[in-house]
């Protein structure tokens, strides 16, 4: 069995994040997708909403399940013996961000880091512009599922 866990904040999921996930699934034969808290950015969703917003997501994906951890990734991928870690890569800025952590990964489990390059359409996508554009009224339907744009608007006071 291969099994590979796509980790990530997903505060909230993306129509980017999706497309990662969607690829990654062809290529294991199973994906975990792994919800965690990363320190250095301030969150609008809580970890249970995150991951119900994933849960929902991803339901029309039969290879792929939606947990929550703590601590370290390569600890969560030692506890359920998955075998890589995926990451998606929408450009350079991402691949400076992401190699380290790939090599400390490597250095402390030998778990291998598979990087996905984003679809064309979707590398300006990130979490952090979304909720910077709901916030102030811009239209971000197109750029997330509908039942996640439902929550940002009702978390923004727009519903
Ligand atoms: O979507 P993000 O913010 O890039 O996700 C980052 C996340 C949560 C996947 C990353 O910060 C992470 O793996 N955190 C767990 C703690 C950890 O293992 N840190 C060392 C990484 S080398």
């Amino acid at each position: 069995m291969t099994r590979a866990v796509c980790p990530g904040s997903f505060d909230p999921v993306t129509n980017g994040h999706l497309d990662i996930i969607r690829r990654a699934s062809a290529l294991f034969e199973e994906l975990v997708v792994a919800t965690g808290t990363n320190a250095s950015k301030s969150r609008l969703f809580d970890p249970e909403e995150r991951l119900e917003m994933l849960r929902e997501a991803c339901a029309d994906l039969p290879n792929v399940s939606v947990r929550g951890f703590t601590g370290l990734i390569v600890d969560f991928c030692r506890d359920i013996d998955a075998q890589a870690i995926v990451k998606g890569l929408r450009g350079g800025n991402d691949y400076e961000y992401e190699l380290p952590m790939a090599q400390m990964n490597a250095h402390l489990t030998g778990v291998e880091t598979v990087f996905v390059p984003t679809d064309a359409s979707l590398g300006y996508v990130s979490s952090t512009l979304v909720k910077e554009v709901a916030t102030f009224g811009g239209d971000v339907s197109g750029l997330v599922p509908p039942a996640v744009h439902r929550r940002l608007q009702e978390r923004l006071g727009r519903a």
